[in-house]
């Protein structure tokens, strides 16, 4: 049987290696993107993967572009709720604006995006929902109490969902990145950037490859027995 799987911000970085590690895999993939339209239309043509835009942030967008990518593709089994955004600042400096903006793409865009295929996936005793969530989740990161938070907000939801779906066959996990060389770590200030390296054990960023292989496994059948689990890949920088 083939299935199909959606992927938010699946058309860069670590969603883009997901996207195309579910294709090599035999899935029928969607790549949702937000705002970049040129990457979008580069990753469709260079993969094949049909791309569809909306933000994550918007819950009635979230309903109709999952309707949409049913429409062309059928019933979504698996969801990976990969997009999230940085608004980086010292607590002192964050605005209302930048709290708001991460939270509501980090952690309310994983509900928007979740609670409308739900019901889908409760109906057919099968789905597969996979959040990316973050290192930065886990240990807290200076400069970052928005993002943390969501993404610590998103461990707390897969624990509560993953006893909901259990009796209904879907798994509810988390992966936790460390540093991986994306747009948004290279984003950081590059004296910022090495001493973070500095800190991580195998001694490199790692790869979007790296996480993709994660999320392939939650995807399969034989993961049915995973559930409400995180699994950390930051190359030994820090352990739960
Ligand atoms: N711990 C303690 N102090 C720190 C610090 C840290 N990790 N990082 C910076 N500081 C200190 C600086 O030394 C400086 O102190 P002084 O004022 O005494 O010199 C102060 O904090 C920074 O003050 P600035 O006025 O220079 O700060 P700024 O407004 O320019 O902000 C910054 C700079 C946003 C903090 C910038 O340094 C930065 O982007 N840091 C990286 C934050 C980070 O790691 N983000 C992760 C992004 S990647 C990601 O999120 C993906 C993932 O999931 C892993």
């Amino acid at each position: 049987m083939t299935r199909t799987a959606l992927v938010t911000g699946g058309s860069r970085g670590i969603g883009a290696a997901i996207s195309i590690a579910l294709k090599g895999a035999g899935y029928k993939v969607a790549a949702n993107y937000a705002g970049n339209d040129e990457a979008a239309q580069k990753f469709k043509a260079e993969t094949g993967i049909p791309v569809y835009k909306w933000s994550v942030a918007e819950y009635d967008a979230c309903a109709d572009g999952i309707k949409k990518v049913e429409a062309d593709l059928g019933p979504i089994d698996v969801l990976v709720n990969n997009a999230g955004i940085t608004r980086d600042a010292p607590f002192h400096k964050m605005t209302p604006q930048q709290w708001k903006e991460v939270i509501d793409t980090n952690l309310s865009g994983v509900f928007n995006m979740t609670h409308p295929l739900w019901n889908g996936m409760r109906e057919r005793k099968f789905g597969r929902v996979i959040t990316i969530s973050s290192i930065n989740g886990q240990k807290g990161q200076f400069a970052q109490a928005n993002y943390s938070a969501s993404k610590a907000g998103d461990l707390g939801f897969t624990k509560a969902l993953a006893q909901e779906g259990a009796r209904a066959g879907i798994t509810v996990n988390a992966v936790c990145p460390g540093y991986i060389a994306t747009d948004m770590v290279m984003a950081v200030p590059e004296k910022v950037r090495e001493s973070i390296i500095a800190q991580i054990p195998v001694g490199r960023l790692g790869e979007a490859d790296e996480i993709a292989r994660c999320v392939v496994f939650l995807a399969s059948d034989g993961a049915g027995f995973i559930t409400g689990s995180t699994i950390s890949a930051n190359g030994g920088q820090f352990f739960v």
